[in-house]
């Protein structure tokens, strides 16, 4: 992916924090505060090529990495965020090849992370209950690419995880606890449970319901991030930050010891 196709994705990027997420349609153009640009002028390019506006303006063609995927899509919930995600891939180990079940998908921003990171063989199934949201995170994946990698199910994880011997189960969603049981079933032995809470009580509940089943391995962990401003003579932390966006609770399914024999 190193030539800019028709149909591929471009992060149109200008300066920190104007940066546009794209699919590139010859013969179209976008819009931008600082002039028009035109398609057929990127298709072709290398990434990393400038291209210039109409008003003479240089924005950078790059690719677009999973954390672009994931800020730039439409909102209708809360997602996870980037730190979030890369932890959720650490942790179970999610990669080329994976067969992952995710719920809910929500705006499908985690899930076009594990998607991207599953290609080309695996497979994200992402459960929904909402037929709303799961309309939206299905718009969303297919602006960016990833539908081959992953089927968004606008079902209740609750009533069954179809998939067995799975590699990964990733939850954000307000019951956890809940789904334990189900995931303990769905994944191959060894495989990792992950749930991204935002409060304390959940994480509690999902902790109890992970000791009642054969995991082992029970974490949990929060992680904080803090931009640093970057800049020649004048580096210093950011003013803002996100102060807390939630917990990350992972175990790994074991099978349970043999009875002794006599
Ligand atoms: C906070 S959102 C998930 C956001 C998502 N991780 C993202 O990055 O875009 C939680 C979602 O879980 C869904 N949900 C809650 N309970 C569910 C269940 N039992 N089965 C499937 N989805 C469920 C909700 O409808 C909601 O869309």
């Amino acid at each position: 992916m190193t030539v800019i196709r028709e149909g591929d994705s471009v992060l149109l990027y200008l300066e920190p924090g104007k940066t546009w997420l794209l699919r590139v349609e010859a013969g179209k153009s976008f819009h931008l505060h600082r002039g028009i640009i035109q398609f057929d002028d990127i298709i072709g390019q290398k990434y990393g090529s400038f291209v210039a506006t109409s008003l003479g303006k240089q924005v950078a063609a790059l690719p677009p990495l999973p954390r672009d995927l994931a800020l730039k899509m439409g909102r209708q919930t809360n997602i996870i965020y980037p730190k979030d995600a890369g932890l959720i891939l650490l942790l179970t180990g999610i990669g080329p090849g994976s067969i992952v079940v995710e719920a809910g998908t929500g705006s499908g921003a985690l899930t076009s992370i594990l998607g991207y990171h599953v290609q080309p063989k695996g497979h994200v199934y992402s459960y929904e209950l909402r037929e709303d949201f799961s309309e939206t995170a299905q718009k969303n994946i297919a602006r960016v690419g990833l539908e081959k990698a992953v089927t968004v199910k606008q079902q209740d994880i609750l009533e069954g995880i179809d998939e067995q011997e799975v590699d990964a189960v990733v939850l954000d969603m307000a019951t956890p606890w809940s789904t334990v049981p189900l995931a303990y079933e769905a994944l191959r032995g060894g495989a990792v449970f992950v749930s991204f809470s935002p409060t304390i009580e959940q994480v509690q509940r999902t902790v109890e319901a992970l000791y009642e089943s054969h995991f082992t391995e029970i974490q949990t962990r929060e992680l904080i991030e803090r931009e640093i401003h970057a800049r020649i003579g004048k580096t210093r932390p950011a003013t803002r930050m996100i102060g807390h966006t939630g917990y990350l609770t992972s175990a790994r399914k074991v099978y349970p010891p043999a009875a002794k024999r006599k």
